[in-house]
């Protein structure tokens, strides 16, 4: 071998080692930022809050609820319910204030609706500029009537997210202490790496749509990129927002008919719970993010916890879902 070809491999060794070392610190220090939220298995989702129709009086008894169930993660969004749902919140946390210390709130930022509250919009857009994020973080402590914020996710990949400049407002907020990590939403692995790479901390997840309607995660190495950084996903819309229990699209109807056979085999389970339970299995290990506004519902996800499908159990969900047989 060439002088220059050995030297050429050793640098590449010695690159491909750097990399693993970082990959490998990197992983470590996820780890470690993720003890925090070791136990958070399932995340009580609040976008249809506005929908459910509660008085504040009905609001705190579900939070309780589902606090003296065991979820004590909450995951809201500036935008949700057109801007309303964060202040709906809010009141209960007035009202209630010692639920606070109780409840690790989720929110996020970055998308800008069209609402009657920003009058001036044309069109929905993104923003990620400093201003917008640390603007977006004041309106959202004051309405959910909090001093700080748990986790702030970027709620949507932005074309025009200058990943330094966003990780100088991280910085600075989280020095302010009004918040205490960040994460992102609905980022593929190539943009959660390119902020990653500018973040002295590491990010705390990325919450992706994942369930068996909808299966883009598991096809752009979302979930082994997660995996190898030592990521938890936070998993939304588990039930394809219901879809997966009522619609009518053949592949639907071939899920649910696999879930009820798979649920017959393993004992007595909803097909609802059998979803979780396939969510959970995934060995990057998500926290499921329940959308449902009833309490009951919510004990029944609960009560998934300990389902175990067999690989070629699983396997028959994911074919039913694909619609076709694994090569
Ligand atoms: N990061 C993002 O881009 C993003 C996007 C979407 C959602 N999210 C988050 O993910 C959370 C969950 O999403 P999702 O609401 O679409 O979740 P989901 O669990 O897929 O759907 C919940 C919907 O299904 C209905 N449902 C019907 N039967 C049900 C049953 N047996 N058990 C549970 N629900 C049943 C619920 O109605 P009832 O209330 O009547 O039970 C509710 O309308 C949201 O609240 C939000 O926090 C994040």
């Amino acid at each position: 071998m060439s002088e220059r070809s050995m030297s050429e491999r050793s640098m590449s060794e010695r690159s491909m080692s750097e990399r693993s070392m970082s990959e490998r610190s990197m992983s470590e220090r996820s780890k470690s930022a993720q003890a925090k939220w070791r136990d958070t298995e399932f995340v009580q989702g609040y976008w249809r809050l506005a929908d459910w129709g509660m008085s504040t009086r009905q609001l705190i008894d579900f939070i309780e609820a589902h606090i003296d169930l065991g979820i004590t993660t909450v995951d809201h969004a500036d935008i949700y319910g057109d801007y309303r749902c964060e202040a709906l919140f809010g009141e209960a946390m007035q009202q209630a204030p010692h639920l606070r210390n109780q409840l690790k709130l989720v929110t996020k930022c970055g998308i800008a609706l069209v609402s009657t509250n920003y009058p001036d919009r044309i069109v929905n857009h993104y923003n990620t500029t400093p201003e917008h994020i640390r603007q977006s973080v004041e309106n959202s402590l004051r309405l959910l009537s909090t001093d700080h914020i748990d986790l702030l996710l970027i709620h949507r990949p932005d074309h025009l997210m200058d990943a330094d400049a966003v990780a100088e407002a991280f910085n600075a907020i989280q020095k302010s202490g009004k918040v205490g990590q960040f994460g992102v939403s609905n980022f593929t692995p190539m943009q959660y790496d390119l902020l990653q790479s500018r973040l002295d901390t590491p990010l705390h997840t990325n919450q992706i749509e994942i369930n068996p309607l909808s299966l883009g995660v598991f096809q752009d190495g979302s979930l082994e990129h997660l995996q190898l950084h030592g990521v938890r996903p936070m998993a939304w819309s588990p039930l394809a927002g219901g879809r997966i229990l009522h619609e009518q699209s053949t592949q639907a109807q071939r899920v649910r008919a696999t879930l009820a056979t798979v649920a017959h085999e393993l004992g007595d389970f909803s097909l609802s719970q059998m979803v979780y339970a396939w969510i959970r299995q995934l060995p990057v290990n998500p926290m499921v993010v329940i959308g449902s506004g009833k309490t009951a519902r919510i004990a029944e996800a609960l009560a998934s916890k300990d389902i175990q499908l067999s690989p070629e159990q699983w396997y028959r969900i994911w074919v039913a879902a694909t619609g076709t047989n694994v090569p």
